[in-house]
């Protein structure tokens, strides 16, 4: 039987990635990070979508060196079609395209959030596990549905429950900030580098997370909200410099031992309770044991222990991705196009990007 073989290519913010799954296998996963976006503090979207352009040819030559694929073994293209910025999906979905339409297969899309999902299901193949020290010898867990999805990115925080790959329900998500933006937004007020999610969570390691008690929200239902949280985080600093007459962090930090540490480890203990204690809810209502995460923010070293301290107590099964599975890559685009192509499920020539959607 004919192999199948996906290209799969995610654009959607500021990572340009190309993956190859070859008959359920991963082969390769090429990402391109962008750089240019540190000194602004955030990603920049005119300067990601030109990156995308200079980035995307190298990447997908990569990585189909890297899985010693010709083009014209290629079955389907698989892209992200939303949401993310416009610019940057436009790259990916365009060049995709071209692609498709030159060598005359099918063109799959995918929703980026599915795919966080679905980075659960990628199954590295032996020749992809020796690139990658961290996936040497290990077992890839792979959960059963149903299964609740705690999804927790730079741009969503959602509790979703997976019937099937694509068969999916969002019980509950943020009504303002997502939980990565939380991570960011306080490490830009602390000065610390963007993305901040990553620096907080080395910081928390050295701090004490009882020291600076920040607001929690009071919503009922599954719905986040961290816009509270990050007001109260901004007035705990604004309020210590009030009360010695100063006007920076970094003259509050060289007289507060441990500030910078103590404060990040509170912020992250928070986000995890309020996280954790949503998706506790949501798993006992539900009936459901199975429980994933996923999304760039699953990378968090105090989350992913809280995950499993969870487990034990409340006997669930918890599946957490390999770290490079978790921010955004193409694999599990190439996961997610795998299960719809061999469902026949194709899109149109005529698709366009979008910024916003549902699952
Ligand atoms: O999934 P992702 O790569 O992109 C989106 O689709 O948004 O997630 C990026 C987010 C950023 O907010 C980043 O700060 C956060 O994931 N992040 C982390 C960690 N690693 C990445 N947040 C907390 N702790 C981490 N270790």
């Amino acid at each position: 039987m004919k192999q199948v073989t996906i290209l799969s290519i995610e654009s959607s913010c500021d990572d340009t990635s190309a993956a190859v799954i070859r008959d359920g296998l991963l082969m390769s996963n090429v990402t391109a990070s962008q750089k240019v976006h540190e000194e602004y503090g955030g990603v920049v979207p005119e300067l990601a979508s030109r990156a995308h352009q200079q980035n995307i040819l190298p990447v997908v030559d990569t990585a189909l060196k890297r899985a010693g694929i010709d083009k014209n073994e290629l079955s389907a293209i698989a892209f992200t079609r939303g949401p993310g910025l416009l610019g940057s999906l436009l790259v990916g979905t365009s060049f995709a395209k071209g692609l498709a339409l030159a060598l005359n297969i099918p063109l799959v899309e995918v929703n980026h959030l599915q795919g966080h999902i679905m980075a659960h299901f990628v199954e590295p193949s032996e020749q992809y596990r020796q690139t990658v020290p961290s996936l040497q010898g290990i077992e890839i867990q792979h959960p059963h549905y149903p299964f609740l999805c705690l999804l927790v990115s730079g741009g969503n925080s959602q509790i979703v429950r997976v019937e099937a790959y694509n068969r999916m329900t969002i019980l509950g998500q943020t009504i303002d900030d997502a939980a990565g933006e939380a991570f960011d937004k306080c490490a830009k007020v602390l000065g610390l580098p963007y993305p901040g999610g990553p620096w907080i969570d080395r910081l928390s390691k050295q701090g004490d997370s009882t020291k600076y008690p920040l607001a929690k929200p009071n919503l009922t239902g599954y719905d986040y909200s961290f816009s509270g949280l990050k007001t109260s985080f901004l007035y705990t600093i604004r309020d210590m410099l009030k009360a010695r007459g100063m006007t920076t962090v970094d003259e509050l930090a060289e007289r507060i031992p441990k500030l910078k540490e103590d404060l990040c480890a509170s912020l992250q203990k928070t986000i995890i309770n309020i996280l954790l204690g949503k998706l506790k809810k949501a798993a006992k209502d539900e009936n459901i044991s199975e429980i994933a995460i996923a999304g760039g923010v699953s990378a968090n070293s105090g989350l992913r222990e809280a995950l499993i301290d969870y487990g034990h107590r409340y006997q669930w099964k918890v599946y957490i991705p390999p770290f490079s599975f978790t921010t955004d890559n193409a694999a599990m685009i190439g996961q997610a196009g795998y299960y719809k192509y061999l469902d026949g499920d194709f899109c149109s020539i005529e698709a366009v990007p979008y910024a916003k959607t549902r699952i």
